[in-house]
Order: structure tokens, then C-alpha cells, then sequence
């Protein structure tokens, strides 16, 4: 089975929509002919976005501005998307912050949990029905090469994105044979135009990174086959595969050393 062929009403969602990974799927949806939801809190950026799209690939923009991580914005957002013929939902929108957990702000750690993971988890349930009863959709999730093991100094990121990474490697092994897909994008750094990046990329090497545009291709590609996780590049790769597969005792320790560096 391949993913719903794009008609004038069914809708790729993208959250995130407004920067890096996020404007790259939308972008790489439009040009394969999806009309699209756009979503994010900045609705200027989107708005920016939905009529370049709009102009360059001739399809249907449309752009809600809302903040995931507040459960009052998210529930009109969810119902509107239950209701609707969603084809492709691309679980995007996400943040991460660096440092010692009891030295960062405990409200906006909170924002993180409800951000990363439980709006995935919602707005999946929201689509989920309808998909299943059209017997077609795709569901991407983009989690993290740091969902793969315990990482110090970057706790609650690490643990909403061990939250994600589990949710749609289990989601997708109950669907097979649904028309429903699930794929985890699960990157190691990808470069986008996110400022907080420039600082960070002093401290990782140039080698390791990858573009948005090369991984929003890449994933839409793993999407339609029904990949259950793509890891662009191949640094990425054998960090991914260390993550996994090394004793967490030692993996604990190195990547909270690395991590301890990011939050500095
Ligand atoms: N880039 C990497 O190296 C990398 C590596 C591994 C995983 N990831 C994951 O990839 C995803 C995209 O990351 P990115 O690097 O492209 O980051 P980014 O450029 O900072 O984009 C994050 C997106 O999330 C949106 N967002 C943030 N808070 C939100 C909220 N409360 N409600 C709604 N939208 C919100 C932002 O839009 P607004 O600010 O307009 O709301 C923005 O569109 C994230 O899930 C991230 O964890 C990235």
C-alpha cells in the first residue's frame, strides 16, 4: 500500500511548520501535491510560508497558529483534525533545552513534556479513526537519535523523545495491514535556520551534520514505504546504533559529558 494520492480536500498536517525540519516536510509534501495545514505558533511565518508554497506548487495552504503545549489550544486543533480527511500528519513541532533539570525553568520543562509527547499522542488519537476507517494515511513522529538512551543534562528532551520513539515503533507493528503508516524520523543534528544552532554547531563538528531538505525528502520516501524509522546520514547512523544497542551505563555517561558542553 502506498500513502493517499493528494485530492482538492484531503489535507497533509505539518507541525513545526514554521522552521527547520518542519518548513522542509511542508515543503517536500507541497511538491509531490499535498494541500496542507500548517502548524506552529508563529502564524506570521506560516502565513509567510503558505502563500510561497501556495504560489510555487499551485496547492491549498491553510495555516493555525497554536501552541501545542497548551492543552485549551490543542483541543480545537485535534477535533478540527478528527473531523477532516487527513491524509499525511506529520507529528513535527518539538524543543529542547540543555542543562541540569533543576536549574532550568520547571513551567517550561512541563511545556516540553505536553509539546514533545503528549500533543503527538493526542493529535495521533485525532486521526487515527479516520484514517483507519478510510483504510489510508500516513503518520510521521519525528522523535530523536537522543530517544535511544539516557542522556544527563538533556533529561526531559531525552525522555519525551524515548516517548515518541517507542509510541510509533508500537503503533506501527499493531497497523500493519491497515493502509495506515508510521515512521519515526529519529535524526541525529540536522542543520536548520534555527539561531540556538549557531552556537551549538561551534561545538559539533561540521561533518555531522545534515540538511533539512535532504532528511524532509528522505522521510517522506520512508513514509510512503512504510519504513518504521529513518536516521538521516551516517554519522547519525552509528550514533543511532550506539544509542540503541551500547550499555546504558556507559552511554549515560558519554552523552552527558557531550551534553553537559551543550548547556554551558
Ligand atoms: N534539528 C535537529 O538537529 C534535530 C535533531 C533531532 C530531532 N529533532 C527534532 O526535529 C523536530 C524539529 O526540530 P527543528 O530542528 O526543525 O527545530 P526548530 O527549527 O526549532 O523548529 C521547531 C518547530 O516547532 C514549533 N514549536 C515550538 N514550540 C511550539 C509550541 N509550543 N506549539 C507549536 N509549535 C511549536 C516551532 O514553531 P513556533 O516557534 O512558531 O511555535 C518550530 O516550527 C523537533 O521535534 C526536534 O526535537 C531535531
Amino acid at each position: 500500500m502506498s500513502l493517499p494520492v493528494p485530492t482538492a480536500d484531503n489535507r497533509a498536517v505539518v507541525t513545526g511548520a514554521s522552521s527547520g525540519i518542519g518548513t522542509a516536510l511542508a515543503e517536500e509534501l507541497a511538491s509531490r501535491g499535498y494541500s496542507l495545514i500548517l502548524v506552529a505558533r508563529r502564524g506570521d511565518l506560516l502565513a509567510e510560508l503558505a502563500q510561497r508554497l501556495t504560489d510555487r506548487y499551485g496547492i491549498v495552504a491553510e495555516v493555525r497558529a497554536v501552541d501545542l503545549s497548551d492543552r485549551d489550544q490543542r483541543a480545537p486543533l485535534a477535533e478540527e483534525l478528527a473531523a477532516r480527511d487527513i491524509a499525511i500528519l506529520c507529528n513535527n513541532a518539538g524543543v529542547a533545552t540543555f542543562g541540569p533539570l533543576s536549574k532550568l525553568d520547571l513551567g517550561y520543562e512541563r511545556d516540553i513534556m505536553e509539546l514533545n509527547a503528549v500533543a503527538v499522542h493526542d493529535l495521533t488519537l485525532a486521526v487515527l479513526p479516520g484514517m483507519l476507517e478510510r483504510r489510508a494515511g500516513g503518520i510521521l513522529i519525528t522523535g530523536s537519535a537522543a530517544g535511544n538512551m539516557p542522556i544527563p543534562h538533556n533529561t526531559t528532551y531525552s525522555a519525551s523523545k524515548a516517548f515518541v520513539n517507542t509510541f510509533s515503533e508500537s503503533l506501527r507493528g499493531e497497523l500493519k495491514g491497515t493502509g495506515v503508516h508510521v515512521t519515526l524520523l529519529a535524526p541525529g543534528p540536522v542543520r536548520t535556520d534555527n539561531p540556538d544552532q549557531e552556537e551549538m554547531g561551534n561545538k559539533i563538528p561540521e561533518f555531522i551534520w545534515v540538511t533539512a531538505a535532504h532528511t524532509a525528502k528522505i522521510t517522506i520516501d520512508a513514509l510512503a514505504r512504510n519504513k518504521m524509522r529513518v536516521v538521516p546520514g551516517l554519522i547519525s547512523k552509528g550514533m543511532s546504533l550506539a544509542g540503541q544497542f551500547g550499555p546504558r551505563s556507559i552511554t549515560s555517561v558519554v552523552a552527558g559529558a557531550a551534553y553537559k558542553k551543550l548547556g554551558e
